[in-house]
This record gives C-alpha cells, structure tokens and sequence, in this order.
C-alpha cells in the first residue's frame, strides 16, 4: 500500500502526475514510477528511492501523452529495486499496471501463467495483474467496446486479497481503467480531464469534485466522462462529493492527526499482515523453511528489540512458551548488545524493529550472527538495513507509520510473532493440534474484534478529560496483560508527558502499593479469565486506598468502586493484549490532545532512532 495517481486529460500528464505523487510522499514509499501513452505506445519511467529520482532518468522532458498512471511503492513481495518498482506491464507491452495492495494468491496465478507460456521479470506479486489481463483479453473473441472492462473484471475475480489498480492499454488508448477493493482510490472530476488518487490531497489542487469508490467498483474513465460499473459489469450511477478540507486535514483521510488515523489503520493492518498466511491446511511463511529438525535442537530464542517492538516481543512470549516448548528470553537489544549474552549455533535471535533501521537492534543481530545463531529479523520495511543482515525476514504489512508513537506496527508485529510461535509449533507437535487451530481461528476474528472495539470510544476520552492534569499513573496486570501495561505505559510517557509505571500486578505488595494515595490513576487490565480472581483482588488494594482506577477488561466484573471499566470482546488471552492496547492507545490520545501537544511529532523523540 502506497500511492497511486492518474489523470486523462487534454494537458502534458507526466508534470501532474510526478505532482500527485509528490503530495502523497508522506505516506511513505521505497520507488516511484509513471506510465504514460506516447503515440499510441505504453512509455515506462521508474526507479529506486524517491520521486525526485524520476526527473534524473533520461527523457522525462520528452514525455508529452495527455493520458498516465502513477505510483510510489511500499514494497510487500520483492524487495526496492528498479524491477519491482510499478508500473508493471504485460509480456506484450499492451497493458500497463500500478497496484498498492497485496495479491495474496499471486503464486497460484504466476504458476498458471508460467504454464500458458508468460515470462515474469519482477519478484512483486503485483505482475500477474496485467498478464493476467492480457491473458483474458486475448482469450475473449468478442470484439465490442468492453472487452478490456471484461478482461479486467475476470482477471479481478481472480485475485485474492487488497488492491487498488490503474490500467492502461494500447488496446483502448483514449481511457483508463480503475477498480480497487480494500485499498484506497478516489476519482476527481475536472472539466474536459479527470484525475486518479489514492487520496484526495494529491489532486485538491486541481478539483474539489470527488467521486468516491466502494469495493469491487470498475471505472472507465475517458477525458470527458467517467464510467461506474458493478462486479457484472452493469453501469451504476454515483454521486459527486464536494470536498471542503484543506490539504492537509484531506492527508490524514479526515482524522484530525496520523496517529489516530493509524489507530483506525490496524483492523486494515493486521489483515494484511494474516494475509494468506492462515489459508492452507498448515502455515506458510513466504521466505521461511525451518526444518523440524532443526527447530527440535534449538536451545534457547531470544527476541531483541527496543521501545515498543521490544514489548510486542514480551506479549508473544507467552505463545512460543507455550505451543513451542522452548525457552525465550526477550531483551532490550541495547542491553543485549553488551552483555555478552550465551548465544551458540542452536540459537535462534529474533529481531523486531518497524522501521528496520534502528541502531542497537542492527547491531544486536550482527553480534548473534558473529557467534553463529540464526538470525531471523521481523520488519515493515521491506530492504530495510536489518532485513539485509538477517539470514531470514518476515514482515508485517501495517503501512506507512508516520506518528512517532507506533500502534498499527505494535498490534501487528504481535499478531505475526503469533502465527510464527504457530508457523513453528506446527512443526515440533509438541502440543495438542487443537490448541493451534483454536488460536488460528482466534487470530482471523481479531480484525473484526478491533472493529467493535473502535466502536465507541467516548468512555475512555470521558476518563481521559477527567485524569489529564495528573502527574503520575500506574498501569497493572497480569500475563500478557502485563506485557500490553508495559506498551500501554509507555505510550502515556511518550505522548501525553505523564510519568507512568507499568508493574506485574502481583508485585504491587513488594514496593509499589506505597506509591499509591487519595486520587492516583491506575489503569488495571484483566483478560485472562484464569487470572481474573487475583487481578481483582489487587485492584481492591488500590482501590481501597483511593486509587481512580480505569479497568480494561473482557470478563463481566463488578463495579465496586472501579471508576470506569472499558468492556473489550473476549479473546484467546495469548493475543489479548492486540485488543487490550488499543484502549490504552486512545487513551494516551486523548490526554495528549486534552494538554494541546504535538501528538504525532512528541517532543526530544525520532521516528526512526539510527544512533546510539
Ligand atoms: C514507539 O512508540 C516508539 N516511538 C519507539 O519505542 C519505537 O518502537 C522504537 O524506537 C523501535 O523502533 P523500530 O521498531 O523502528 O526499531
Ligand atoms: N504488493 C505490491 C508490491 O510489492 C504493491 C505494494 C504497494 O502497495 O506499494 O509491489
């Protein structure tokens, strides 16, 4: 997922289009490209790297067709390279794609093509589209002004998984196709011209007439018309939406700052990261081939990571534990950098980092790979730096994270350590099978478990209204409910100003409890039925001493004297905490937005942390 643009009109299209996509750079991309019709010809312009790139390439000037797609690319199947980067076109040169979204049945579709005889040239899945197409066009003998929107249309009931598509032909040169399902596009309408965007900043300057798409829509466009048809390809009428934003709130989709537009991201986000991954009978993980053997004789993972990484580590642990029988260790990796820690050929380290980039965990793997473990690096960037040190990387598909404070990575590096500890304890049957196909079905249902729980928000911004102006609070629980304090803690600290703790409930006795008086805020989180008992008991402690206590929970509790209690649905309580977060996440929000700070640029923090 990433940008796309078009426009069909009457001027030169390459300026606007490098234009477009100049404005949705925000969203973060690894290459860029544009396509346009020069005399009747497809012309392909691409690169590496940023989008200026694209003016360094020979010939742009001379690019001068009226009519042209448009990309930045955030790259989910093969890695940044000149290659990879879209447009992509059909052996033929006939039809010219651009595609943000993932096709997760793309290797089903590329062997069905390899076998009619088509030649692939990127490693992105994204090339079975216009092959695809191409592929049905050539097999329909009907001659008659739709047989690209039929080729288009066959070749979409084909694809598995999310896209947003332009497509342009040398079979039809005065129109473009689009069609998109769960990735974003809209359509501005102009006077004599038309343009595409996957957001409505990118081309505000040029109309503030929108149409907006739903799923599975194909649209034709030409320069004076736009054409909306549905799935059989009956022509559906649509409404013209004015849009009275400015840029930069259209950026943020309408949400008033990215991070709780991110927030709203992750029910999208985690079923990217799932993708296909669940589908067969037993897990495949593109990339990965662990041997039964070689996992039995693992002796020891550890999980290295900093900051909120580090802590979707400590809320997986408990599933490798637990389906895999093997000893973890989760560490800070600049702790683990330094201390020599006992690493032989029979380990396996596992490093997370969103951005692939940061310091410490970089140097963290390479001192593992020095004392021959395995080293097996979980990412959001594909060809970031840590994914070329590792001997292995898997990633997540959340997206471009522009807040500082990470949440769509979060939820989703937990969900993919999930499905590795299964992709794992598939292998080793070391525990009964009903026990992974249980969490299995438990991971599908979290999208639209998140869902309901973005529902309504109002309780904890009441709460949050009420608890902005304090100093201090705690954060406790259990399990994995203590692993998601620790995230929810740190989030508070990070954008609210706050200072909070995070403590395993059962330690409040050992020191803590003195801390709590008249008025401190506690947030107590208890999912795990098993715990339930004893995480009320220590929530009476602090509630008989006059703690303000805002409970997260999925089990039926009584009040008595809690101030508010947040109801999340109910959950294997392996995965609790991608549900349990998300009430911390608005809460640290809306006390952020409650004190007037800078929630996605906090003060003294980088998204990306490339030193010491
Ligand atoms: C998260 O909210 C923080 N900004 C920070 O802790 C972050 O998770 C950490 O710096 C690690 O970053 P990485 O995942 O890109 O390696
Ligand atoms: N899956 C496609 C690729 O890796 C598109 C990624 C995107 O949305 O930019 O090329």
């Amino acid at each position: 997922m990433c940008g796309i643009v078009g426009y069909i009109g009457n001027k030169k299209a390459s300026p606007i289009l490098i234009n477009g996509l100049l404005r949705l750079e925000y969203r973060g991309y690894d290459s860029a490209g544009i396509a346009t019709m020069e005399n009747d010809k497809i012309k392909l312009m691409k690169n590496k790297g940023r989008v200026n790139n694209l003016y360094k390439l020979d010939g742009i000037d001379s690019l001068v067709g009226t009519i042209g797609i448009a990309h930045t690319r955030w790259a989910t199947h093969g890695k940044p390279s000149k290659e990879n980067s879209h447009p992509h076109v059909d052996n033929s040169n006939s039809f010219a794609v651009v595609h943000n979204g993932i096709i997760e049945n793309y290797h089903e579709l590329k062997n069905f093509l390899v076998e009619k005889g088509y030649k692939f040239v990127s490693a992105t899945d994204t090339e079975v589209i216009p092959n695809l197409i191409h592929y049905y066009f050539m097999q329909d003998k009907i001659d008659d002004n739709k047989k690209i929107l039929r080729a288009v249309k066959n070749t979409c009931s084909d694809l598995k998984g999310s896209y947003a598509i332009e497509i342009l032909s040398v079979y039809n040169k005065d129109k473009m196709i689009v069609v998109r399902k769960d990735s974003p596009l809209v359509i501005g309408k102009g006077n004599g011209e038309n343009y595409i965007s996957s957001d409505i900043p990118a081309i505000l300057s040029y109309t503030k007439d929108f149409y907006l798409l739903d799923d599975n829509e194909i649209v034709e466009l030409s320069r004076n018309d736009v054409k909306f048809y549905n799935q059989d390809l009956k022509e559906i009428q649509k409404a013209i939406k004015s849009i009275e934003w400015n840029a930069l709130s259209a950026e943020k989709d309408g949400y008033e700052d990215f991070m709780l537009k991110e927030i709203y991201e992750q029910p999208r986000a985690i079923r990217e990261t799932i993708g296909a991954k669940l589908d067969n009978g037993t897990i495949e993980i593109e990339d990965l081939d662990f041997s039964k053997d070689y996992l039995k004789d693992i002796n020891k993972i550890y999980i290295v990571a900093c900051g909120t990484a580090m802590h979707a580590g400590l809320a997986s642990k408990y599933t490798f534990e637990k389906i895999c029988k093997i000893p973890i260790e989760v560490d800070i990796a600049s702790e683990f950098r330094y201390r020599d820690p006992l690493i032989d050929e029979k380990t396996l380290c596992i490093y997370i980092s969103q951005s692939g980039e940061t310091a410490d965990t970089i140097a963290a793997l390479k001192l593992a790979k020095t004392k021959g473990a395995k080293t097996l690096a979980i990412s959001n960037v594909i060809g970031s730096s840590i994914t070329r040190e590792a001997d292995y990387s898997i990633y997540t598909h959340a997206g471009p994270e522009i807040a500082v404070a990470s949440t769509k990575a979060y939820t989703s590096q937990v969900v993919l350590l999930n499905i590795l500890a299964m992709y794992f304890a598939e292998k080793l049957e070391r525990v009964e099978k009903d026990i992974i196909k249980n969490l299995k079905s438990d991971i599908l249902n979290l999208p639209s478990k998140i869902e309901e729980t973005l529902k309504d928000t109002n309780q904890i911004y009441e709460f949050a209204k009420k608890v902005y102006k304090e100093k201090d609070m705690f954060f406790l629980g259990r399990g994995t409910d203590y692993a998601v304090s620790l995230e929810g803690s740190l989030k508070l600290k990070e954008i609210s100003y706050i200072h909070s703790e995070a403590y395993a409930s059962g330690e409040l006795k050992h020191g803590p409890i003195a801390l709590i008086e008249n008025g401190v805020t506690v947030i107590a989180t208890m999912t795990n039925k098993k715990l339930l008992e004893k995480s009320i008991s220590n929530v009476q402690e602090v509630v008989t001493r006059g703690a303000k206590v805002l409970a997260v929970t999925s089990e039926d509790i009584k009040n008595d004297g809690i101030s508010e209690i947040i109801k999340i649905p109910k959950t294997n309580p392996l995965i609790s905490p991608i549900l349990s977060v998300i009430p911390m996440q608005l809460f640290s929000y809306y006390i952020s937005k409650e004190k007037g700070l800078d929630v996605d640029k906090p003060r003294n923090l980088a998204k990306s942390v490339t030193v010491e």
